[in-house]
C-alpha cells in the first residue's frame, strides 16, 4: 500500500513538520528573551549565567532555559556558563544600533500572536478576527511596523532618485517613518502624510519634536471614501495594498490616479511575490497575519500589481528589491 510505503521509507522523516510545529515555540522564546532585557544585557559584552539573571531580574534557572533556547537557535552563543549576542542579535536586539527590530518583535508578540489563536476563524469565514486596538496597542503596532519596515524606507530613500520630485504624499504612512527617513534625504521635498483619525492622532505625537517631523503636514481620512489630497506629483503607498482584496485595490489605485497630475509618480512598496505566491516565503505567511486584520488580505505578485495598475491609468516603471522580502513597483500616471 502507498501509505505504508512512504511511512517505511527512511528518506522520509517527520523533522520537517515538527520544526514547523513547534516554530511557535522558537518564537515566543525570542520574544521573551527580548523582552526580559537579555539581548540588551548582553549588549556591552559576554556575561555568565548569575550577572544575567542580575541583569534581567529573572530567576537564574529560567534564564538559563531563555538563553540555551537562544544559543540553539544561533542568536547567542554560549561558552561554559557565559553567554555572547552573536552579530544578528547585537545589531537588531542589544539596543545599541539604529537598526533597532525589538519593537518589532513586540508586536509581533502582544498584537499578532493573540490574533493567531483565531487564524482558523479568519481563514473559514475571510472575517477580520484581530478587532479594535486599544491606544496601546496601536502605539505598538506603529512602532512595530516601522522597525519592520525600517529597512525598506532607508533603501528607498538610496535608491529611487526623488530629486526631481518636489511633494509626496504618503496615504497609510503609519506614524510617518518613511517621510521622515525622505525628508531626511531631500531636504527640499514636501511631504504630507495621510491616515485614519485614530493613527493620524498618534502621529502628530510621534512627529512632534522631530526636525523632520515638523516638516510633515498629518491629515487625517480614510483612502476609499475622503477626497485624496490634491497637488501631491509622488504618491506612496507602502506596506497598503496588501490588507485589501484585488477589487478594493483596484479601486483604491483608480481613486488615486483621478486625484494626481499626469505624470505623478506612484511608489507602491510591499512585499511582493513570485506569480505563485510562495517566495518569498515571509510573505507568503504574511497573507496570513494581513487576512487575520482585514479578512479580504493577501499577498501580491508583481504581475498583479501590474495588470491592476494598467486597468486604473498608470504605467508601470519598474520593480526592484529594497530590503529583505520588500520590493517597490513605481508606476506613473499615464496621460488622459
Ligand atoms: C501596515 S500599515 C503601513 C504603515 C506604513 N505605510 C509603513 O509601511 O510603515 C497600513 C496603514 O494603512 C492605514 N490605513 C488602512 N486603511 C486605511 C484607510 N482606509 N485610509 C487611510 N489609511 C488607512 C492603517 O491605519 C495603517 O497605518
Amino acid at each position: 500500500m502507498v501509505t505504508q510505503d512512504v511511512a517505511t521509507d527512511a528518506q522520509v522523516t517527520p523533522e520537517a513538520i515538527l520544526a514547523v510545529a513547534t516554530g511557535f515555540m522558537a518564537a515566543k522564546h525570542l520574544f521573551v528573551a527580548s523582552e526580559i532585557g537579555l539581548f540588551s544585557a548582553l549588549g556591552d559584552g559576554p556575561l555568565p549565567l548569575d550577572e544575567l539573571a542580575k541583569r534581567t531580574g529573572v530567576p537564574r534557572a529560567s534564564v538559563r532555559i531563555l538563553a540555551d533556547a537562544m544559543a540553539a537557535l544561533g542568536f547567542v552563543e554560549r561558552e561554559g556558563d557565559r553567554y555572547r549576542n552573536q552579530p544578528v542579535s547585537q545589531v537588531y536586539l542589544s539596543g545599541q544600533t539604529p537598526a533597532d527590530l525589538r519593537p518589532g518583535l513586540r508586536v509581533f508578540d502582544r498584537v499578532s500572536y493573540p490574533t493567531w489563536m483565531r487564524l482558523e476563524e479568519a481563514i473559514r469565514t475571510r472575517q477580520g478576527v484581530r478587532g479594535e486596538l486599544s491606544p496601546e496597542q496601536n502605539e505598538i503596532r506603529c512602532r512595530g511596523i516601522e522597525a519592520i519596515t525600517a529597512g525598506a524606507a532607508h533603501a528607498l530613500a538610496q535608491s529611487y532618485d526623488f530629486a526631481h520630485h518636489r511633494r509626496i504624499l504618503d496615504l497609510g504612512g503609519g506614524l510617518g517613518f518613511f517621510l521622515r527617513v525622505l525628508t531626511q534625504h531631500y531636504p527640499e521635498l514636501e511631504a504630507a502624510l495621510f491616515e485614519l483619525p485614530a493613527v493620524a492622532a498618534i502621529a502628530r505625537q510621534a512627529l512632534a519634536g522631530t526636525p523632520e517631523g515638523e516638516r510633515v503636514a498629518v491629515v487625517e481620512g480614510d483612502f476609499f471614501r475622503d477626497p485624496i489630497p490634491p497637488g501631491h506629483d509622488a504618491v506612496l503607498l507602502a506596506n497598503v495594498i496588501h490588507l485589501f482584496s484585488p477589487e478594493h485595490n483596484r479601486e483604491l489605485l483608480s481613486r488615486i490616479r483621478a486625484g494626481v497630475a499626469s505624470g505623478t509618480a506612484l511608489l507602491l512598496v510591499d512585499f511582493w511575490t513570485d506569480p505563485s505566491h510562495t517566495q518569498p516565503v515571509f510573505a507568503a505567511l504574511m497573507a496570513g497575519e494581513w487576512l487575520n486584520v482585514t479578512g479580504e488580505a493577501d499577498c501580491y505578485s508583481v504581475e498583479e500589481v501590474g495588470d491592476w495598475l494598467g486597468h486604473t491609468g498608470w504605467a508601470m516603471d519598474v520593480h526592484q528589491p529594497l530590503a529583505g522580502a520588500a520590493g517597490l513597483i513605481a508606476a506613473r500616471a499615464r496621460a488622459g
